[in-house]
């Protein structure tokens, strides 16, 4: 059994210097590209679900995903993690699941759309570190907006993380990891041309980490949108207009400056799209639902790879043991957030 927690993961990494992929799963396709990767790589990985994830494989299907995900590579360092928990009520739920680190976004209202003010989203978020803290589990939060709707979750609407706000965020909410706003969005429309310093704004990262140099920054909507995924969907009659992610050589800026956690979603959805249309375009008369998940799980799979390769995760699998959680509720009662697991 290789759960860890997420704190253990990111200080780790802080101290090779090098990021982390947290990758989005909803089925065991998902599970089983991420973890492939994972091996051939010898990579630690995040794995985290949305509650729109959730939602769709049931609670239960995804625990025992998991366990078997443990069970089948115990040399993989893996941390499960809820992504955008819109409450405590939710970051509770996943914890008794059995996840190792949640994500508190009270950076928007529990509708998960409407922006919510900073007292709203200090509030929420120490609630739930002191929850999760006391059994071990690792605290996300976040500040500013990003832009984009997944799923009806988000509101839209780009508000950058303000540095000064961010230092007091932290001190007031003891998270571990703090998710920041620099222009970025979920899905596959980011930005309409290639990115630059103007649009995504990773002087805010420099900055941020200046001055909360042991708070583990996240890059959310960091999806690289590769022209070569969206030219496989559009020749096999796809339409995907248009349409730049966020660089890779931008995140590895990110790395140097305290970027530790990397959300990728969307190139994994948009890898299997593009081989499924492939498979069904070249075989028309095939029905088999393996048929097409085989090359659909492949090429999340690639994507995934080569994403652990640029973040520098790989070859990092086996470089230590995982604490217990019981362990970390200890650590964080005698030491408190500012404990390092190194
Ligand atoms: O938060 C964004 C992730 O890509 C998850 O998306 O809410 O559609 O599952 P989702
Ligand atoms: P992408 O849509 O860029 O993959 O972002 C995923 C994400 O941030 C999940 O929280
Ligand atoms: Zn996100």
């Amino acid at each position: 059994m290789a759960l860890v927690t997420m704190r253990q993961l990111l200080d780790e990494a802080a101290n090779g210097g090098y990021g982390v992929g947290a990758f989005n799963v909803n089925n065991l396709e998902q599970v089983q590209a991420i973890m492939e990767a994972a091996r051939e790589t010898g990579s630690p990985v995040i794995i985290q679900a949305s509650r729109g994830a959730r939602k769709y494989s049931g609670d239960r299907f995804l625990y025992h995903l998991m366990e078997a995900a443990t069970e089948v590579y115990p040399e993989i360092s893996v941390a499960l993690h809820q992504d955008h928990g819109n409450s405590p009520e939710t970051c509770k739920s996943a914890i008794d699941l059995g996840f190792t680190s949640v994500m508190m976004d009270g950076s928007l209202m529990d509708d998960g759309k409407t922006p919510a003010d900073f007292e709203y989203n200090v509030n929420v978020t120490r609630e739930v570190v002191e929850m999760a803290h006391a059994s071990g589990v690792t605290v996300e939060g976040e500040l500013g907006t990003l832009g984009g709707i997944e799923d009806e979750v988000g509101s839209g609407e780009v508000n950058l993380t303000d540095p000064d706000q961010a230092v007091e965020f932290v001190e007031r909410t003891e998270v571990d990891a703090l998710a920041v706003a620099i222009g970025t969005s979920h899905g596959a429309y980011k930005f309409t041309k290639e990115p630059d310093r103007e649009v995504l704004a990773m002087d805010i990262i420099e900055e941020i980490n200046e001055r909360l140099p042991t708070t583990h920054l996240v890059m959310h909507g960091s999806s690289s949108v590769p022209k070569e995924l969206v030219d496989i969907i559009n020749e096999y009659g796809g339409d995907i207009q248009p349409t730049w992610g966020v660089p890779v050589r931008e995140i590895q800026e990110g790395i140097k400056h305290g970027v530790r956690k990397i959300n990728v979603d969307t190139d994994l959805r948009l890898a299997a799209t593009g081989a499924i249309r492939k498979a069904f375009a070249e075989d028309p008369s095939e029905f088999d639902p393996r048929y097409y998940l085989k090359p659909a799980r492949a090429a999340m799979q690639e994507v995934v790879k080569a994403r652990m390769e640029a973040f520098g995760q790989a070859g990092h699998a086996k470089d230590y043991d995982p604490i217990s959680l019981p362990d970390m509720a200890v650590r964080y009662k005698e030491q408190g957030h500012q404990l390092t697991v190194t």
